[in-house]
This record gives structure tokens, sequence and C-alpha cells, in this order.
């Protein structure tokens, strides 16, 4: 962390990687996220799993769920219960980041469904998916890897392909991949999704501050930020940054940081990217994977892909 702090902190335009947004407070607030009117992107995802799910896992024939970025998890129960209805000893294996989201999801899911076995896996998906091989192998049975939420979108150009294709490292051929991803629309509706009027986003934003300074022993005046989130149009993205609302040090001492903001100075936290038909597909090729079905929701809102190693 410390070493991946600091090349970003240096960088110029200067960035934090959104990996870091999710503690155990992080993790509650993107939950609060999702459930903001304005934030439509979990909801018009879950309208899609509710019409779908139980088709998904049917043809997939998968008896496990891999899901990567589970966070709290709170879509998979359309999943978990169509796995549950279909296998005698089903079993989900969340991936995540956050220990307590993947501590509180998986409570909540076996309350739901007492035949599931979870085994839970924490790690980071940039970087650690030789444990997923390891916790989720082809031995468990047909497979459905999962990655909601549009948090692929959270990747840029080459990140996304790269996380895709450690994916299909460990793929055999019968498994199956969900993809949830956010589309291009309106830009109003893109910035009133990452504005909301109560607050919540910018407080996620901020929390990363708080997050810094706990993990690498730093000084930093939260106060002193203001959180910028717009839609780049001709990048086709969100761009989430916190500004430096005056000249001020930003010490990190565990991470050998002291570097000097100006006022207005920009950090880039987030990329959101929304993606097209097309360049979803361009995205899934890149990683080694093919597309098998295309389901966006009536609205073009947000769409389900559905595709296998290629
Ligand atoms: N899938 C859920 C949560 C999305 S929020 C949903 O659709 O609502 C993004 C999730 O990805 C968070 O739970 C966060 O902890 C996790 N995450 C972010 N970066 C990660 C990384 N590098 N490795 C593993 N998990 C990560
Ligand atoms: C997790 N990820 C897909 C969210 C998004 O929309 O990019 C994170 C988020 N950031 C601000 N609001 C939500």
């Amino acid at each position: 962390m410390a070493r991946e702090v600091r090349a970003g902190l240096s960088r110029n335009p200067r960035a934090i990687s959104p990996k870091y947004f999710y503690d155990a407070i992080g993790s509650d607030l993107f939950d609060a996220i999702c459930e903001l009117p304005d934030y439509y992107v979990t909801r018009s995802e879950r309208a899609l799993l509710e019409e779908h799910a139980d088709s998904i896992v049917g043809l997939a024939g998968a008896r496990a769920l891999v899901e990567i970025g589970s966070g709290m998890a709170r879509k998979t129960s359309l999943l978990t219960k169509a796995l549950c209805d279909r296998n005698a000893s089903p079993i989900y294996i969340p991936f995540d980041i956050a220990p307590e989201a993947i501590d509180a999801s998986a409570r909540a899911l076996l309350d739901l469904h007492p035949r599931l076995r979870v085994r839970g896996v924490v790690g980071d998906f940039g970087r650690d998916f030789g444990r997923l091989a390891v916790h989720a192998p082809p031995a468990d049975g047909t497979r459905l890897f999962a990655f909601l939420g549009s948090t692929i979108g959270n990747l840029d150009e080459e990140a996304a392909p790269a996380l895709l294709r450690s994916v299909a490292d460990i793929m055999v051929p019968a498994d199956r991949f969900l993809l949830g991803i956010d589309l291009v629309k309106n830009s109003r509706i893109l910035n009133a999704a990452y504005n909301d009027s109560q607050g919540v986003t910018a407080a996620f934003n901020k929390n990363v501050l708080r997050v810094l300074s706990r993990e690498l022993d730093g000084e930093i005046d939260e106060a002193a930020f203001e959180h910028l989130a717009f839609y780049n149009e001709p990048l086709q993205r969100i761009e989430m940054h916190l500004v430096s609302t005056r000249a001020q040090p930003l010490t990190l001492r565990a991470a050998d940081v002291r570097i000097d903001l100006g006022g207005g100075e920009r950090i880039l936290t987030e990329i959101s990217r929304k993606f097209t038909r097309a360049s979803a597909e361009r995205t899934l090729i890149g990683g080694g994977m093919e597309l098998l079905e295309w389901i966006p929701d009536a609205q073009g809102m947000f769409a389900l892909c559905v595709a296998k190693k290629a």
C-alpha cells in the first residue's frame, strides 16, 4: 500500500487507487450510495437480475458462484437462490479486498440459504487471483464467475482487460462469466448519480483520506478537501477527484510521502467508465472472453453480459 500510494501521489495528475475506499466505513458508505434515488446503477442491475438470474444460472449449469468484488453482496441472493434451487450442495465464493464486507454478506446469505457453503477469499483482484485458483477450483463443479455493479468501469483501458484475463486464465470451457456494466447515457443522469444531494458520495470520496491517514501514519485535514465528480464525455467516464481547497502539506510518514498541494489542486480518486455494447465487447475480447449474451434493460441504463473463455 505504501509503495502504491506514494507512486500514485507522485504522478501527474496525482491519483489514489479506488480500492482504498473500502474500509468498514467506506463499505457502509457505498452500501448507502446504492440506496440513493440518484444512484440508478444498483437498482437497474437488480431489476435485470430479478428477471434473468434464474435463466443465467440455469443455462450456465452452475454449482458454484464465484463473485469478484462482491462487497456487501446485496444483489447476490438473486443468483444464490437460483444456485440453491438447482443444486444439492451449492457453493458461494466471494472475493473482495474488504474482509468486513465478506463477513457481513456471508452471514446474511447463510441465513437465507442454510444449504449454501460459503468460502470467502480476501484479496486484491489486481494481484491475488492465485488465491481464487486455490479456493475456487474446477473440482467444485461448473462455476459462474460474476463481476457485478459495473466495478469493471473503475479499471482503465489496460487494467480492465488484464483483470478479465486473470479470470479467463482460471476458467475452464464450461464455466461462464457474468459481467454487469453501466451504459453510456445522458450526462445529466450521470452527473446526478455521482453528486447526490445528500452528500453520501462526497463522504465516500473523502473517506479515503481517513483510510490513508490511519494506515500510513498521516496528517490530512479532511475539511480542506472538496468532492468533485463529473462526466468526461470524450472519455466516456465519470471522474471523481478530491480538490485541495488551499495550499497545504500532505504527509504520510509510513509511505514516505511529504508533498505540497496547491490551492485547487486535484487528486484523482476514481474513474467510472461507461460502456456501449461495442466497447464492452472489445473489453471482453481483450480479456480473452467471448460474449455469448447481451442483456440490456429497456431504458438503456445498464446491461448484463454473459461470456465464456474464448
Ligand atoms: N459487487 C457489489 C459491490 C461493488 S463496490 C455491487 O455490485 O454492489 C466495489 C467492490 O469491489 C467493493 O466491495 C470493494 O471492496 C471491491 N474492490 C475494489 N477494489 C478491489 C480490489 N482491487 N480487489 C478486490 N476487491 C476490490
Ligand atoms: C463500485 N463502483 C462501480 C462504483 C461506481 O459507480 O463507479 C463506486 C462509486 N463511486 C461513486 N459512487 C459509486
